[in-house]
């Protein structure tokens, strides 16, 4: 085709879109919200209980499942655009069904939802003004008004491909992962659990216990899976054995072990004598030159994690780990920090053109308490757990956490070196123990962070560090720093403090 007649489709198009923007009804969903401030105020106009969208054809709505039941928690205008191609409401229930969630393309959808619990079907009807109702009959468009709208769309997806920015929440599959199939792992030897020696109880966790031990005459720490979490152990311990795993920021994996009928499985580790960066927080302040060594080695291990290595012709494929948070973070007596729990861990190779993850939903995080860590769009449950970037991108979320927690007891950050007590992110505003219906509100929709100390404005490298946390926990994934640009960043800093 030559360029006049693309050059007269073009124009016939946009003569199109132009009738058609002007045309075509906006969006009208119902509007209810529980907090103020919340980012879906924003989405349009609101009149009573009805909300005229400004960007967007789809509606949405969340509920959340108190005691059983289901409570509205908002009703709103979609924020930015997303694929919306159910005309009713399907409810669709995450974190084991604490979270009922829908998106729809007519005229107040939103306002009724149905799902189904186990054998029951459930409706519910959010009505607050009688009067609207009748109006959400759908608008029939005359024929003409049809083709223009499915030409429309067909120019509106193409505009999408070339912004991608538009659409913040559907992240892409990253083309350039490696398509090598690469599945040997090293496979270390097993422990006779004869030659280790359990001492004393270090930590209770959800999945495992992990105690000191002795083994082959060194401490080590020994965390032991029942059977019944043998999944998460197989899961973790794949990660371990994947080859070229051995990293300065990564705990030191020695070897796996089970007792002989089976009743629990062992991984051995190198112990890290300060414990978890949380405890350490809690019990120590930091002054500069340490936080900031904390601070490289945590990022230069997940960094290592996140690389797709080829070396000596064996492979280590990115890892994503999922699950990062103070207490899986350890500190050893050199003052560096190493990564571990990879038991949530997904491995981002591609085996027949499969993504092997040993847990492909986020459902098994919730029980762990970590929720806090979880970033806006994996909270709100609408990136494709598929993609390896949005993966990596929910973990930089969760560093910029970590940056923040460890900078917050660093002495040299406050006037007279006096530090407010360890908090972790969220604590001060949502508790020890927030519910996933305080951060979905607080971190999604409002689009609050952790607060930075105003003061840090003035100090010396105040604003870098400002620049550098909020370029970690960007609402938008993609606009989120890599590992490799949060090093640069890091090491631009001063090595040491003077103020
Ligand atoms: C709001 O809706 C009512 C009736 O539903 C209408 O009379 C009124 O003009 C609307 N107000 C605005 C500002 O659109
Ligand atoms: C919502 O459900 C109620 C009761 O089931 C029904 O009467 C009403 O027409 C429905 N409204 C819409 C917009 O589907
Ligand atoms: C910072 O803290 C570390 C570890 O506590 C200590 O060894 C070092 O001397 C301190 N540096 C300064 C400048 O105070
Ligand atoms: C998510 O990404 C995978 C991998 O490319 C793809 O097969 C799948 O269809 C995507 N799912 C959604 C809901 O987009």
């Amino acid at each position: 085709m030559n360029l006049q007649l693309w050059r007269l489709i073009l124009t016939v198009e946009c003569i199109f879109v132009c009738i058609y923007s002007q045309t075509l009804p906006k969006r009208r969903c119902a509007f209810k919200v529980t907090a103020q401030n919340n980012k879906y105020t924003t989405a349009g106009k609101v009149n009573e209980s009805v909300q005229v969208c400004e960007n967007t054809q789809c509606c949405v709505s969340y509920y959340v499942v108190i005691n059983g039941q289901p409570k509205v928690d908002v009703l709103a205008c979609d924020i930015v655009e997303k694929s919306c191609p159910d005309a009713t409401c399907k409810a669709e229930t995450r974190f084991n069904g604490r979270l009922i969630k829908c998106v729809c393309n007519t005229d107040l959808c939103n306002r009724n939802i149905s799902w189904t619990t186990g054998s029951e079907q459930l409706q519910l009807t959010y009505s607050n003004s009688k009067d609207e109702v009748l109006e959400a009959t759908v608008i029939i468009l005359p024929g003409l008004f049809l083709i223009l709208f499915f030409m429309c769309v067909a120019v509106k997806s193409k505009r999408l491909i070339l912004e991608p920015k538009h659409n913040l929440l559907s992240c892409p599959v990253d083309d350039n992962v490696q398509p090598l199939c690469s599945c040997q792992t090293t496979g270390t030897a097993e422990i006779e659990i004869d030659d280790i020696k359990l001492q004393q109880i270090l930590h209770r966790g959800h999945f495992a216990t992990v105690w000191q031990g002795e083994y082959q005459g060194s401490i080590v720490a020994v965390k032991v899976f029942p059977a019944e979490w043998k999944h998460i152990f197989t899961a973790e311990k794949e990660v371990y054995e994947l080859p070229l795993m051995k990293h300065a920021g990564i705990v030191n994996f020695l070897g796996t072990g089970k007792e002989p009928d089976c009743s629990s499985w062992l991984i051995v580790l190198q112990l890290a004598e300060y414990g978890s960066l949380h405890s350490y927080l809690c019990k120590h302040t930091t002054n500069w030159t340490l936080s900031l060594k904390f601070c490289q080695s945590l990022s230069e291990g997940l960094s290592f994690l996140h690389s797709d290595l080829h070396k000596y012709d064996v492979h280590k494929p990115s890892v994503a780990h999922r699950h990062l948070s103070s207490s899986n973070v350890l500190v050893r007596a050199d003052d560096s920090c190493v990564l571990c729990d990879f038991g949530c861990s997904t491995i981002l190779r591609s085996c027949s053109g499969q993504w092997l993850s040993p847990m492909t939903s986020v459902e098994g995080h919730t029980q762990m308490g970590t929720l806090r860590y979880m970033s806006p769009e994996i909270l709100e449950g609408s990136v494709n757990l598929s993609s390896s970037s949005c993966l990596m991108q929910g973990d930089i979320y969760s560093l910029g956490l970590l940056l923040w927690e460890i900078w917050m007891r660093c002495s040299d950050l406050f006037e007279g070196g006096i530090v407010p007590p360890h908090l972790l992110p969220y604590e001060s505003e949502l508790g020890a123990d927030p519910m996933l219906k305080d951060l979905l509100q607080f971190v999604f929709q409002m689009q609050k962070r952790p607060s930075i100390p105003e003061h840090w404005a003035l100090l010396p490298q105040g604003s870098a560090l400002q620049e550098l946390l909020t370029d970690c926990w960007d609402w938008d994934p993609d606009a989120r720093l890599t590992t490799q640009c949060v090093l640069e960043r890091l090491a631009s800093l001063q090595p040491c403090y003077s103020p």
